[in-house]
């Protein structure tokens, strides 16, 4: 029978929990995604390890491997045609893309952002969104384009905002929601993509 799960590959820079997310969930029978790559632009990210543990492929691509930007996109981008990848996971990959990497993605690489976007792109989020004053803070699946945190939203999840909670309280609450949203995302993603 053939094999129609669609390839994906996930970019990361660090513990890669989302990416672990992910790898659980593509273990289901029905799911329509199979990780087929993970990429680090950090040689020293822990979820590399944890990816090669699970006989998942897995390179460290190092900007500083590269004399400049466009060579080190065009190494991320030869890795993932080497593997035949149809959609890319950004998960905790902290690099920006260029327009010329993400042309041939359009529709096909999402990324997870720890806010209700669009408030509080960048980083520190929570912290951020506690500073606000906010009273809900959450994290969004979005389609990749050119700019920091922008692109269209593809699912989002709310965490309330408690008076004694802290940037790690919060950070905690909300990466449970991006580990259970994440691979919805994906799923959705995967099912749209005719082959
Ligand atoms: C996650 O919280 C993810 O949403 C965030 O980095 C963390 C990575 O954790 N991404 C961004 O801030 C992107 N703008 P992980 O390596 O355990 O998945």
């Amino acid at each position: 029978m053939t094999d129609t799960r669609k390839k994906t590959a996930v970019l990361i820079s660090g513990r890669g929990s989302n990416m672990e997310a992910l790898i659980r969930a593509s273990k289901a029978p029905d799911y329509p995604a199979k990780i087929v790559l993970v990429i680090s632009d950090n040689p020293d990210a822990g979820g590399l390890g944890t990816a090669r543990g699970e006989g998942i492929p897995a390179r460290a691509i190092s900007r500083k491997s590269y004399g400049s930007k466009h060579a080190h996109e065009q190494a991320i981008h030869d890795a993932l045609e080497e593997f035949g990848v149809e959609i890319v996971c950004l998960a905790g990959f902290m690099r920006l893309l260029t327009g010329e990497f993400l042309e041939p993605w359009d529709g096909r690489i999402i990324n997870i952002h720890p806010s209700l976007l669009p408030k509080h792109k960048g980083l520190d989020t929570h912290a951020r969104a506690i500073e606000a004053g906010d009273s809900v803070h959450g994290c969004s699946v979005h389609h990749v384009t050119a700019g920091m945190d922008e692109g269209p939203v593809i699912c989002q999840a709310e965490v309330p905002i408690l008076p004694d909670d802290t940037a790690d309280t919060l950070a905690a609450k909300v990466l449970v929601e991006e580990h259970r949203i994440y691979p919805l995302a994906l799923e959705k993603i995967a099912r749209s993509i005719q082959d």
